[in-house]
């Protein structure tokens, strides 16, 4: 970086402190650079995102020893793999020997055997055999598969490129009380998809989180169940935001769900953004989560998963479920990427936010950005619990 990219992305940093210190009532959205600058995009990725707890799956897409599925967090290709211990295990996807990726895709198998020179790895990712180099050194201790930190909870799969992070849990109770009742880790798997969009990383969790958009873009699919005028901001802190998407009275039921939920909790799609990469849809039979990998400053991949609790929706049910979610991304991602492309403009706007209710999470997630800018003003944007 240059010294006058580094001016540039002072002068950034400068312009998210004042976004993120003003007043709820006041909120701004970030102007069109942050979206569009490769350099802050870089500046992103070596400053926080590198660093970060990512969502990459659900534990039951590998439900038995040897399942495995590949996926990739900046630079570097993962194997998420069931070991014969029952643990989930995020691998490197290389081989030691000169590089090659061991899988791809998602499967099942007793060993990974390299397909370039025959390098076998068992499924917690120790070296079993390299073939003519017994006089060479090549030992299990010295040419096994890295494993990278990760975690589980409530069913998914976090993991974190960075040996020194904090721990994830123990910052996730008052989300934990917030999807208490769905038992999110018992949703089944019923579908997993996988896409590239055009869109800067932000522009996803920013149109996820707000509901502002929903009755405009989405006037077939989720106006009649979630309508913007009936959605409420709900809890906050300093690892997610949230809101609720209320269906009307007049909507039919969507399933009963876990036996302890309310009638409330029953009525409504919980939608939360577990900072700074997943965004997700609780609702009581079915959970949809993106795991968003940005690959460039305007371009992401897009894995989502779509769960359900236990067999209470019919196969029919379910397929009419995957078709409607199928839709709203495609609604979505369409708006993302014509936005895209207008973001370089030099007009771009800091356009002020709507309401608490329909895009207070935005202001919340700018208040994540800037808490990951070194600096020694972080507790003054600490968010109180809701
Ligand atoms: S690169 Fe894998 S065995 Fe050579
Ligand atoms: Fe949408």
């Amino acid at each position: 970086m240059n010294v006058g990219q580094t001016a540039n992305i002072g002068a950034m940093q400068d312009t998210l402190r004042a976004v993120a210190a003003l007043p709820e009532h006041e909120a701004r959205c970030l102007p069109g650079a942050f979206y569009t600058d490769p350099d802050y995009f870089r500046h992103e990725v070596e400053g926080f995102l590198s660093r970060e707890w990512h969502c990459l799956g659900r534990a039951d897409e590998i439900p038995a020893p040897g399942d495995y599925f590949v996926t990739q967090l900046f630079d570097e290709p993962l194997l998420v793999v069931r070991g014969d211990d029952g643990e989930v295990r995020v691998l490197s996807n290389l081989c030691r020997h000169r590089g090659m990726p061991l899988a791809e895709g998602t499967g099942s198998t007793r060993r990974f055997v390299c397909s370039y020179h025959a390098w076998t790895y068992g499924r917690d990712g120790e070296l079993l055999n390299a073939p003519r180099m017994r006089d060479k050194g090549v030992t299990a201790a010295n040419c096994s598969l890295p494993e990278f930190r990760s975690e589980i909870w409530n069913g998914f799969i976090y993991a974190n490129l960075d040996d020194a992070a904090e721990p994830l849990a123990p910052r996730l109770g008052q989300i934990e009380a917030l999807l208490g009742n769905y038992r999110t880790a018992e949703m089944r798997i019923v579908r997993t998809f996988e896409e590239e969009w055009q869109t800067n990383w932000k522009c996803l969790v920013e149109n996820f989180m707000e509901a502002y958009h929903l009755s405009v873009v989405h006037p077939e699919t989720l106006h009649p169940y979630t309508p913007t005028g009936l959605s409420r901001k709900s809890m906050s802190d300093d690892s997610f935001t949230s809101y609720c998407a209320n269906y009307p009275a007049s909507a039919a039921t969507r399933g009963q769900g876990a036996p302890g939920l309310t009638e409330e909790e029953r009525r409504r799609s919980t939608l939360f953004n577990l900072f700074p990469t997943q965004i997700a849809s609780q609702a009581a039979t079915l959970l949809v989560s993106f795991s968003i990998m940005p690959l460039a400053v305007d371009r992401i991949r897009v894995r989502w998963t779509m769960s359900t609790h236990g067999d209470e929706l019919t196969q029919d049910e379910l397929e009419e479920r995957i078709a409607l979610w199928i839709e709203v991304n495609r609604e979505d991602r369409e708006k993302l990427e014509k936005m895209q492309r207008a973001l370089s403009s030099r007009h771009a706007p800091s356009g002020q936010l709507a309401p608490r209710d329909y895009e207070g999470t935005i202001w919340d997630f700018y208040r994540y950005l800037w808490r990951q800018v070194p600096h020694t003003e972080t507790s003054l944007l600490s968010v109180a619990g809701e």
